[in-house]
């Protein structure tokens, strides 16, 4: 499945519309970048407007106090559509214990190894989020941590989904994919570049000037 990486509405309606998208994936450094000085509720709303499925919000608060009372704030949003993105870390397992616990949907991020993964899918995470390039700029390859994390969900029957962020090229489309990975969370210019190949652009062309020159 693919979920959007933006926190920009008008990317996000438009990439819905394809029919290819289950779910929106946001954070601070996003939020920053595409919305600025933006009120977060109100641009959330907006996303949540045009989008479907879980809708992923970072908390930004780091005691366990101010993160559960943020959380709270965030789900009564939309208690179906709110997906609390939760920082990995131990107030961070901790958190989401209690949220998985209350029955919201939560989303473990910034997470690079299996271990870490490991942890939070044991806690209880609705989504464990894995960051591939990031991972890879320390020059590491991601995809056995993807594997091994989603062979030991699926051995031990868990309920979490892998999430793989941080996605920069196609191909760590394909090869999370192949991996094992549930979701990827693709950024829209990367999923627009997914449309292309020269040879169908190619192919289309030499179709339209073969019909548009018939019989002459
Ligand atoms: C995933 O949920 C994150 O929002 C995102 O993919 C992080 O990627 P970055 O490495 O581009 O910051």
């Amino acid at each position: 499945m693919l979920f959007v990486d933006s926190t920009d509405p008008k990317e996000i309606e438009d990439i819905f519309a394809w029919g290819v998208a289950s779910g929106v994936t946001t954070n601070p450094l996003i939020f920053a970048r595409e919305s600025g000085g933006a009120d977060l509720e109100g641009r959330i709303k907006e996303v949540l407007a045009v989008s479907h499925g879980h809708v992923s919000v970072e908390l930004v608060t780091e005691d366990e106090t101010a993160m559960l009372e943020e959380a709270a704030g965030y789900a009564a949003w939309d208690e179906e559509r709110i997906c609390i993105k939760v920082p990995f870390g131990e107030v961070g397992l901790r958190v989401a214990h209690q949220l998985s616990q209350r029955g919201v949907a939560t989303n473990v991020t910034c997470m690079m190894s299996f271990n870490q993964a490991y942890l939070a899918a044991l806690a209880g995470a609705t989504y464990v989020s894995i960051f591939s390039g990031r991972v890879r700029d320390t020059g590491y390859d991601v995809r056995p941590t993807i594997q091994q994390t989603r062979e030991q969900i699926d051995r031990e029957g868990l309920d979490s989904e892998i999430i793989i962020g941080s996605v920069r090229h196609m191909m760590d489309v394909n090869d999370s994919l192949a991996a094992g990975a549930h979701i990827v969370t693709v950024p829209p210019p990367l999923l627009r570049k997914m449309l292309h190949h020269p040879k169908t652009d190619e192919v289309i062309a030499q179709f339209a000037a073969a019909w548009k020159n018939r019989g002459a």
